[in-house]
């Protein structure tokens, strides 16, 4: 990897793409003026990368290229619609940037292919963000599935039930369409509870879905999906994703194993249950527990409303990686995988036929 510009200093920062998330990463950015500095905020309606800069710091441009030929500038974040990130991304790359591109990486595998050989050819650090990995309740299952704590995992459930009022759709004209949102509740929603079942359930290699538009109108993209996932290690998943779920309820993520189980719901622990190495199970004919909120173990429940500490995780663990002090979390080849199955299901819906994963 190229020497970083900023050895001695803290990187630069330019942030594309001033709307929802924009904002946010904004705002994340603030509270780590310490280890970053934004230079740059970038958007093609000039009134939000103006109203950005202001409130967060930087200079306001509204193109990437104006803006990487006026500011020293080490890492580009991509917060654009979706079927942007891919230029956007490899732009940034083929100036020899780092890039944080917002979730998902691209709307196609394809695409997520070529920020690939953008990345190997620049040489530099990308992650994708995917903040809920970096919630408590998923470290602290990931680590147990890891330790073999839940024994054989053998199925998972992964289920958004969400409500997006048809004035969300109407708030952008990206939104709802197939080139620049790539989906619907699968792809946009749910791309975060898919990546999460993936962590757990390890590699997918073929799945089977419906979809459907049943709720909103003027929107190309699914408001309903259903799938079912085979995984490489034998087990099962479901999944169940819908943004006309009204008044919306919650993103819950259920994974079982013959040792351990955990449902995390809305970001918490909602139960847990691990089998330490060495113990044996307790012999049971039959087994039921209740799952009650607040079932897990306090120290891994996150704050309901920590959004903004999720991402400001996935922030600190990318600049430990450009640090050289930790490895990347999150990279392209992880969110592929979660593109593949949400794409593969589309496909799936559209023929009426499983889909394998290559
Ligand atoms: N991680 C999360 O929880 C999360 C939450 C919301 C959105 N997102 C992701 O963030 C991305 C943006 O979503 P949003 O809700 O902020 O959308 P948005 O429409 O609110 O904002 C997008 C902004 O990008 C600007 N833009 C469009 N094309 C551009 C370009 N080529 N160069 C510079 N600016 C450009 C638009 O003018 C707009 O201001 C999407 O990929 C979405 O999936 C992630």
């Amino acid at each position: 990897m190229s020497v970083p510009s900023f050895a001695l200093g803290v990187p630069s920062f330019a942030l594309v793409g001033a709307g929802v998330i924009g904002r946010h990463h904004g705002s994340v950015m603030s509270r780590l003026t310490d280890r970053l500095r934004l230079t740059a905020v970038i958007d093609v309606v000039a009134s939000r990368a103006e109203e950005l800069a202001e409130a967060r710091g930087g200079r306001p441009f509204t193109s990437l290229t104006d803006a990487l030929s006026n500011e020293q500038i080490d890492v580009v974040v991509v917060c654009t619609p979706t079927g942007h990130h891919g230029t956007v991304a490899i732009e940034a790359l083929e100036a020899g940037k780092h890039v944080i591109i917002e979730k998902p990486a691209e709307i196609t595998v394809e695409k997520t292919d070529e920020i690939i050989r953008a990345r190997d050819k620049a040489g530099t650090l990308v992650t994708v963000i995917s903040q809920h990995r970096f919630d408590p309740s998923t470290e602290k299952t990931l680590a147990a599935i890891g330790a073999g704590e839940f024994g054989r995992v053998s199925s998972g459930i992964a289920a958004i039930d969400w409500w997006r009022g048809q004035s969300y759709y109407d708030s952008g004209d990206w939104r709802g369409t197939w080139e620049l949102d790539g989906g619907g509740a699968l792809m946009n929603q749910g791309v975060h509870t898919v990546d999460l079942l993936v962590a757990a359930l390890g590699r997918p290699v073929e799945i089977f879905a419906y979809a459907g538009t049943l709720a909103h109108e003027r929107i190309e993209v699914e408001d309903v999906a259903v799938g079912v996932v085979r995984f490489e290690s034998g087990a099962l998943g479901v999944l169940h994703a819908t943004t006309s779920a009204y008044p919306g309820l919650s993103a819950r993520l259920q994974v079982h194993g013959d040792r351990g189980s955990a449902v995390i719901d809305n970001d918490q622990l909602a139960f847990f249950h691990a089998t330490p190495a060495g113990e044996d199970i307790e012999e049971r004919l039959m087994g039921t527990t209740r799952v009650t909120s607040g079932g897990g173990d306090e120290t891994a429940s996150s704050n309901p409303g920590a959004l903004s500490d999720a991402h400001r995780r996935q922030y600190l663990n990318f600049l430990d990686a450009l640090a050289g002090n930790d490895r990347l979390r999150v990279d392209l080849e992880t969110n592929r995988q979660s593109i593949a199955v949400i794409t593969g299901a589309y496909e799936s819906a559209r023929t009426g036929r499983p889909v394998r994963l290559g």
